[in-house]
């Protein structure tokens, strides 16, 4: 039987819900779901969508798939319909990628915990590239030179590289050089880039300038994106896939499409409705977008102060809702107290401070670095009232419910580092 584990954010998640079960207190770092209520238009529009019982193209509806087109089109990447296709989140479009793509995959180190399971299950092997020190959610390009001709050395076949931009490990964004560099050694050795954009409308600043592999190399970029991060909708399951013009994107669009016949058929119905509606933009949902953002970069900084006061090297956070601190500044104090490596640096946070945080050897860092994610979207309050407040606030941080979590974290590092 294979041994497949289930995605270690999940699995930390269940372990600080069954610890929350029996009573203890928890400041829960580790999971990076976004605590905000559900925006009512879009709850209009999913409950307008529940008569729509038929199931329609696999690809989605032609209307679903126009709004997508219009959205990257306006993000300087024209886009026909037929180059869209949407599924039941990002993550199996993704899969999908692995399975009809040949070759082995590059991601960068730390990334997103999916990405090398994810090659795994589809027979191929991870290389793990380590990040540059700008930015996360890229391949330093030196390096990723290097790890293709090792690769090849040992008669692999990388053929994939996946870029998250902004990154969701590191809060960070790759800058338009830094995604030229990657676009061209993806041209110099024939990989497809996968960028990854499902965080893009949650850039903090909405000057800051993110260019998409796919304005560089068009003919060679898939882009995946949904509105699970962006708009709160994790469990409503949107996600879509935009492929290049063109003979091999178009192969590659078909496969993928082939494979979505054979497994979830295509989105529901109600679930397209709201796509379509979120996809084109209308004025609240851009009002709605720029609100989430600032709150995002609000306590994404708020936590970034904590981890830089407590003695780590850290990113600032530019996009996203995490941050992604560097310990080793103290490592000679945390020997003292039994921490050595990423894996007892989460497990002290978490036993004797009560702070969940995901370990970075469990985004593919290495085992003795101490680093981990520690995601600041769930610091926004447990009902929704609390969480519209924090939405409203200029100044979220400042709110009670908010500040009293702040200040127990910055205490737990305070005893942890001190
Ligand atoms: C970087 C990144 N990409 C993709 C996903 C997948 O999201 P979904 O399948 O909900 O679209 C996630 C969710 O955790 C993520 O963090």
């Amino acid at each position: 039987m294979a041994d497949w584990r289930v995605s270690p954010s999940l699995a930390l998640d269940e372990l600080v819900v069954e610890r929350l079960a029996l009573g203890e207190s928890i400041v829960h770092l580790g999971f990076g779901e976004v605590r905000l209520p559900a925006f009512e238009p879009l709850v209009e529009r999913l409950v307008a969508g529940a008569y729509r019982t038929a199931a329609g193209p696999v690809a989605g509806g032609p209307a679903l798939r126009e709004a997508v087109a219009g959205y990257f089109a306006r993000r300087r990447v024209p886009t026909g319909a037929d180059q869209i296709v949407a599924g039941p989140g990002s993550k199996p479009l993704l899969l999908a990628l692995n399975l009809v793509v040949r070759g082995d995959v590059i991601v960068p180190k730390p990334a997103w915990n999916t990405y090398a399971p994810q090659a795994e299950l589809a027979g191929k092997k991870a290389f793990r590239v380590p990040i540059p020190a700008q930015a996360g959610g890229v391949p330093d390009p030196g390096a990723l030179r290097d790890t293709i001709i090792a690769a090849r050395a040992l008669g692999r076949d990388p053929r994939i590289v996946i870029l998250t931009l902004p990154d969701d490990s590191t809060g960070t964004l790759a800058s338009p050089e830094l995604v030229r560099e990657i676009c061209v050694i993806a041209e110099q050795e024939d990989l497809l880039i996968v960028s990854d954009e499902i965080h893009r409308d949650v850039l903090h600043d909405p000057r800051t300038r993110l260019t998409s592999p796919a304005e560089l190399a068009p003919a060679r970029t898939v882009v995946t994106t949904g509105l699970s991060k962006n708009l709160a909708l994790g469990g409503w399951r949107i996600g879509v896939a935009r492929f290049p013009d063109g003979v091999w994107g178009r192969r590659i669009r078909d496969g993928v499409i082939a494979f979505a016949s054979e497994v979830w058929s295509t989105v529901a119905e109600p679930m397209q409705r709201v796509a379509e509606y979120a996809f084109a933009e209308p004025p609240e949902i851009r009002g709605r977008l720029a609100d989430s953002a600032r709150l995002h970069g609000s306590i994404a900084r708020a936590v970034h102060r904590i981890m830089v006061d407590a003695g780590a090297v850290c990113r600032p956070p530019v996009g996203a809702f995490a941050v992604y601190p560097d310990f080793s500044p103290v490592r000679e104090r945390l020997a003292g107290r039994g921490v050595t490596d990423s894996a007892s640096l989460s497990r002290q946070l978490l036993d004797e401070h009560g702070i969940g945080v995901l370990a970075g050897h469990l985004l593919g860092d290495d085992e003795d670095a101490l680093r981990f994610k520690a995601s600041t979207s769930t610091l926004y309050g447990d009902t929704a009232e609390l969480q519209r407040q924090a939405l409203d606030s200029a100044d979220p941080a400042r709110l009670p419910h908010v500040s009293d979590l702040l200040t127990r974290i910055g205490e737990a590092f305070g005893k942890v580092c001190g």
